[in-house]
């Protein structure tokens, strides 16, 4: 397994400054040891170079719209040269505005090789918003929509083909913070979302194996973890928290069944805000699930390899 590490630190897409240095935080938790842990080859390529944040109010719906499409134009040539070379791109972001860049070169990857792409995207937000219906300007809570095909152009055509994915590869878990606009958009484009109340009616395994559900040998797994994902009471380094998210467990468990599959092909890790966090509890926290995702074995999964079942 070869990994490799791409640092983009910028935050032009937020409402809040600071997801900018979140690759180093991440880099402080020892992100690199603890995916190298589980035998894999580990590349830190470093921090890409992209446009400062001039911190503008909106324009026509947009805030930052040039620096959000330079940066991702930049990450996607980075991702995808990294897939093109066999390896594992870990996106350090950064804020949520860079999945744009990012799985738009996993869905060409994916287009060139023939594989099947399924997106699980962990996040308090849908981030379905359009320049009409958003309450902000800002883009973060815009990929999704994106990536459908519906945004500015120099946004959705950053992988070449637009849509760059369609709306049954996505699959969304963690969901409570949904704009008015965006509920309808869900419904219309038909995106499954695993929102908090159906992880608390039906419990996080079921939830994942429905998530999970299809996945088989020709699935390249994308992982867009926004860690306003988890509960602020333990990821409080993030400028959108939102009450009610998974605990501890809850989430360690979506990313040890989805590394048991043996499908996880590319990762996000965005939205991670070292100016908000309490001595770096949330990147460690996001180093510990990434630990997880990439294998480290529960007792119960040791035994069940040991008993061959
Ligand atoms: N829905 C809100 C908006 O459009 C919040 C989006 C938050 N997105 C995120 N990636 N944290 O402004
Ligand atoms: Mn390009
Ligand atoms: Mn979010
Ligand atoms: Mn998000």
């Amino acid at each position: 397994l070869n990994v490799s590490l791409i640092g983009a630190p910028t935050d032009v897409g937020a409402g809040t400054r600071g997801a900018s240095m979140g690759p180093e935080a991440l880099r402080v938790a020892d992100i690199r040891a603890a995916i190298a842990a589980f035998g894999a080859d580990v590349r830190d390529c470093g921090d890409l170079a992209g446009p400062a944040n001039p911190n503008l109010p909106a324009v026509d719906g947009f805030r930052h719209l040039h620096e959000v499409a330079q940066w991702n134009e930049i990450l996607h040539d980075a991702v995808y040269a990294e897939l093109c070379a066999g390896r594992l791109p870990v996106m350090l972001g950064g804020d949520h505005c860079l999945a744009i860049g990012s799985i738009s070169a996993v869905a060409r990857h994916c287009r060139t090789v023939g594989k099947k792409l399924l997106v699980l995207w962990f996040d308090a937000h849908a981030d379905l918003n359009t320049a009409t219906m958003t309450p902000s300007g800002n883009i973060h809570g815009m990929p999704v929509a994106c990536l459908c095909g519906h945004g500015p152009d120099v946004l959705t055509r950053i992988g070449g083909n637009i849509p760059a994915m369609l709306p049954s590869e996505i699959r969304q878990i963690g969901i409570r913070s949904v704009d008015e606009g965006e509920k309808r958009f869900l419904c219309e484009l038909g995106v499954e979302v695993f929102d908090m109340r159906y992880i608390d009616e039906v419990g996080m395994r079921a939830v994942m194996e429905q998530a999970l559900a299809g996945v088989d040998e020709n699935t390249h797994l994308h992982v867009s973890l926004d860690v306003d994902f988890l509960d602020p009471t333990i990821a409080p380094g993030v400028g959108t928290t939102v009450r009610g998210g998974p605990t501890y467990r809850e989430a360690e468990l979506c990313m040890e069944m989805i590394a048991d599959t043996d499908q996880l092909a590319s990762l996000d890790i965005v939205e991670l805000n070292p100016a908000l966090d309490h001595r770096n509890m949330t990147a460690e926290l996001a180093v510990d699930l990434v630990e997880s995702l990439f294998g480290k074995s529960t007792l119960m999964r040791m035994h069940r390899q040991t008993r061959g079942n």
